[in-house]
């Protein structure tokens, strides 16, 4: 049985007063007794006040992205060691958002899930396809394209290690949801593809949906054989939507 796992992604949202809310909002809802597992991932320069308040308490933290590389002469950027020092557990690599606006290849991002996973953190890898591949029938060749560049790279042992979020593209920030059939069926070609090369790993690997999931529809969705939990973008900035989704796995 794999265990759900909510995890808000910020984004670029948040200051020092909203995060203390939303945090303490968070932390206190967990604490009454929630059975998914709780991530959060603010900016990065948020991400000792998410420490320092978390500490303790139920809920995990993560970053947003890191660097492929240790350290050195790259400015701007952040490494996993540095993100280990803040006691992050989680981060997430490939985020569709990188990939567009930042120009991250399925190689670069393949680079990074290993920076990450050799440092001894979580990556959750995004993979999703854009709604013109949806629509041309390529959804299931563009997430295998990005899903084996990694295990590739990296070795399905590291996948292991791992989490998965599958995020069509045309479902992010738009309000509108992959259906769960829809969600279901990829996250089961995910799940498929990945026990071709080695079935035990397939079978506990945690496949998390992200795509505009609210409150409203989370139930449904990870109530989907291979959905085991969500990706929240815009509904993790509240504290109380955000707990009704974590209450739905
Ligand atoms: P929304 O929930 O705002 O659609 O964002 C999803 C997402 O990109 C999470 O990483």
């Amino acid at each position: 049985m794999r265990q759900t796992l909510v995890a808000g992604n910020w984004k670029m949202n948040g200051s020092l007063d909203a995060n203390r809310q939303l945090l303490n909002g968070i932390k206190a809802g967990v604490a009454e007794g929630v059975s998914a597992k709780v991530v959060v991932c603010p900016p990065a320069i948020y991400i000792p006040q998410a420490a320092s308040l978390l500490n303790g308490s139920h809920v995990s933290w993560g970053g947003q992205n890191l660097s492929q590389e240790k350290s050195g002469a790259f400015t701007g950027e952040i490494s996993a060691d540095m993100l280990l020092d803040q006691q992050c557990e989680y981060v997430i690599v490939g985020h569709s958002e990188r990939r567009a606006l930042y120009g991250e290849s399925d190689e670069l991002v393949a680079q990074k899930y290993g920076a990450a996973q050799a440092a001894g953190l979580i990556p959750l890898l995004c993979v999703g396809e854009l709604l013109e591949e949806r629509e041309a029938g390529n959804t299931e060749s563009v997430v295998a394209r990005q899903l084996d560049a990694v295990i590739d790279k990296v070795g399905i042992a590291a996948i292991a290690e791992g989490i998965i979020a599958y995020e069509p593209v045309w479902a992010i920030g738009t309000g509108k949801t992959a259906s769960p059939q829809q969600a279901q069926d990829v996250h089961a070609f995910i799940r498929r593809r990945v026990a071709e090369k080695d079935a035990g790993v397939a079978e506990k690997l945690q496949i998390l949906y992200g795509g505009s999931v609210k409150p409203d529809n989370a139930v449904e969705l990870f109530a989907m054989t291979d959905i085991d939990g969500g990706l929240i973008g815009g509904a993790s900035l509240d504290a109380e939507g955000f707990l009704a989704i974590c209450r739905a796995g």
